[in-house]
């Protein structure tokens, strides 16, 4: 894994619209140390799949059996895949492949976790949760991945402000900016140099 100045190989795991998967493809295009090399997709028909076509990168479509039974993993050490990047990516990771990329799987999620966190909060949800509690603030949240949703350590957050009488698809559209804009920014710190944290506020 990531020594020397070779090219460290990232593989990004979606599940839907692949606004986030663009941004990190688009950032890392090009770039010297890190190369984005497949977009893993567990949805046939995701948004996602038409974004990875146009910039050339790969789409390894799975489903669930392969998901757990260890074909993922061996697509991801066929191709010696360095780091994962999970970019609105909804299930659970399995144990082994955790075990096999020990720090090496970040995932973007819609607030400031703790808070609107957890098995099925993702996507939209998240927004209406939070307006629904009267919160003052959002924000996203940068982590690494462990074996439970949303809970492993927190590399990055930046808070943002709610609108009076803002919606969820309004709050939605002012996160999802926010994170196409850090999440590459933070990834490439953290797997460059292993060390991030509130460089970018
Ligand atoms: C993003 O807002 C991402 O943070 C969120 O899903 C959206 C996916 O949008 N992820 C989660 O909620 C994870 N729990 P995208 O497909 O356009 O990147």
């Amino acid at each position: 894994m990531n020594s020397g100045s070779k090219l460290i190989n990232v593989a990004l795991f979606s599940s839907g619209n692949g606004t986030n998967a663009e941004a990190l493809i688009q950032y890392f295009e090009n770039h010297t140390r890190i190369k984005i090399c497949a977009v893993f997709v567990n949805k046939q028909d995701a948004g996602v799949i038409a974004r990875a076509n146009r910039y050339g990168i790969s789409v390894i479509l799975f489903n669930k059996d392969e998901w757990n039974n260890g074909f993922v993993l061996k697509q991801l050490q066929q191709s010696a895949i360095d780091y994962i990047l999970l970019a609105g990516f909804f299930w659970l990771v399995p144990n082994d492949l955790i075990q096999h990329f020990p720090d090496h799987i970040l995932n973007i999620h819609p607030s400031l976790l703790p808070k609107y966190g957890g098995k099925g909060m993702y996507g939209i949800r998240v927004h209406e949760a939070v307006l629904k509690s009267g919160e003052k603030m959002s924000g996203i949240t940068i982590h690494l991945v462990n074996e439970d949703y949303d809970s492993g350590t927190i590399l990055f957050q930046k808070e943002l402000l709610i609108n009076p009488g803002e919606d969820a698809v309004q709050l939605a559209v002012r996160v999802n900016a926010l994170e196409k804009y850090y999440y590459p920014r933070v990834a490439e710190t953290f797997i460059i140099s292993g060390r991030n944290l509130g460089g970018y506020c």
